[in-house]
């Protein structure tokens, strides 16, 4: 194989290069709306134990990019990997999403493991190292963590709230307790950034989900600040690692967002406007994202005149075609091969 050949897509977009065609992979592409996900799910038995046994993560994390021939392929994991390496008990129940033990007050913030444990981690790493030699040359991998304040909201809420109340309210009512749950959460972070790259994973994204429900002054403190801190210990580690932030909903704080984490790209949610967008990412942040998964779940006419707007939008600058948040369950498979053969012919134009 030549040198022309072995060239990634993706590594070319988020190191600043323009595509004709862009890379393309989606967030959750590995999961329910795949058969052969649901059957890999079944032998595991629980969901953790199918993130801890790293032939059967590393089987997951091929499952999509076997079927579609994605650009990227994303570590099969889980951003609440890390409450439970910090001693939370962390538990999924099928069909109803994670549970854990919450984290509420100062008292058992205070519980929780200085560090990470790596051994509880070390399934992970080395589903990287099987990843690796099995992806075709061209696809990039994709390491990731949760962003400390969304990381923070499922470990004090014990699961997913509308609005994520209860970690506001600790936020809050006793911010020296919350800044510690947050510094711990930024030093695992790191460590286990800096492990997956060290692993082999060619880039790494943070997911701040839950960044749009804060204001701007808890958006600052809870959210820019820590990510920022992310990214320079990563770098100061890794040098030259690729970092793409997702934000979630923070819209017209975008800008200040990208002002002060240094990441090479941003992954747009799907309420962001396109134009908006154009006009206040930096040239030299790859734009990631940002089709609306409600619209590949719909598919039809919808999903190509939002298909083709994405292309239109962002065809003059290093893009990576995606959804702006996770693919939904029910989504037809015929519908992302719709959406690749779309976003492909287009490019060859
Ligand atoms: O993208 C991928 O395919 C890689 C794997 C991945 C998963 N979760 C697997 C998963 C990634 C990158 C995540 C990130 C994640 N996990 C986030 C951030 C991104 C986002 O979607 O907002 C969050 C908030 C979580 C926490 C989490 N994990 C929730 C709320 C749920 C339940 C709801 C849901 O989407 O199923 C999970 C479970 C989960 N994580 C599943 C998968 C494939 C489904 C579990 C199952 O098989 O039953």
């Amino acid at each position: 194989m030549n040198e022309i050949e072995r060239v990634k897509p993706l590594l070319e977009a988020l190191d600043g290069r323009t595509r004709p065609i862009p890379p393309v992979w989606l967030m959750r592409q590995a999961g329910r709306y795949l058969p052969e996900y649901r059957a890999l799910r079944k032998r595991a038995g629980g969901f953790l134990d199918l993130c801890f046994q790293p032939e059967l993560a590393a089987e997951a994390t091929l499952q999509p990019v076997r079927r579609f021939g994605f650009d990227a392929a994303i570590l099969f994991s889980d951003i609440l990997v890390i409450p439970h390496a910090l001693g939370q008990r962390v538990a999924f129940e099928e069909g109803e999403g994670p549970r854990l033990e919450p984290v509420a007050d100062a008292a058992s913030i205070s519980q929780l493991c200085d560090e990470i444990d790596h051994g509880v981690l070390e399934p992970v790493y080395e589903a990287v190292r099987l990843v690796k030699p099995a992806l075709p040359p061209t696809v990039g991998l994709i390491g990731f963590c949760g962003a400390p304040w969304t990381v923070a909201t499922y470990m004090v809420a014990g699961r997913g709230i509308e609005g994520q109340m209860p970690a506001r309210r600790l936020a809050l009512e006793d911010s020296p307790a919350f800044a510690k749950l947050i510094d711990r959460l930024v030093a695992g972070s790191v460590e286990y950034l800096v492990r997956q790259l060290q692993a082999g994973v060619d880039a790494v994204q943070i997911f701040d989900t839950w960044a749009g429900v804060l204001g701007p002054r808890e958006l600052e403190r809870w959210c820019i600040a820590p990510m920022r801190r992310i990214c320079e210990e990563v770098r100061a580690r890794c040098a030259g690692a690729r970092i793409i932030g997702f934000p979630r909903g923070v819209g017209t704080a975008l800008p200040r967002y990208l002002e002060q984490v240094p990441a090479q790209a941003v992954s747009l949610d799907w309420t962001i406007d396109r134009t908006f967008a154009r006009a206040r990412v930096p040239q030299n942040v790859a734009i990631q994202g940002n089709l609306d998964p409600v619209v590949l779940l719909a598919g039809g006419a919808a999903l190509d005149r939002e298909v083709d707007d994405i292309l239109e939008s962002f065809a003059d600058r290093p893009f990576v075609f995606n959804l702006g948040h996770g693919i939904l369950p029910d989504t037809p498979v015929g519908h992302v091969e719709r959406m690749l053969r779309r976003v492909r012919e287009a490019g060859r134009g």
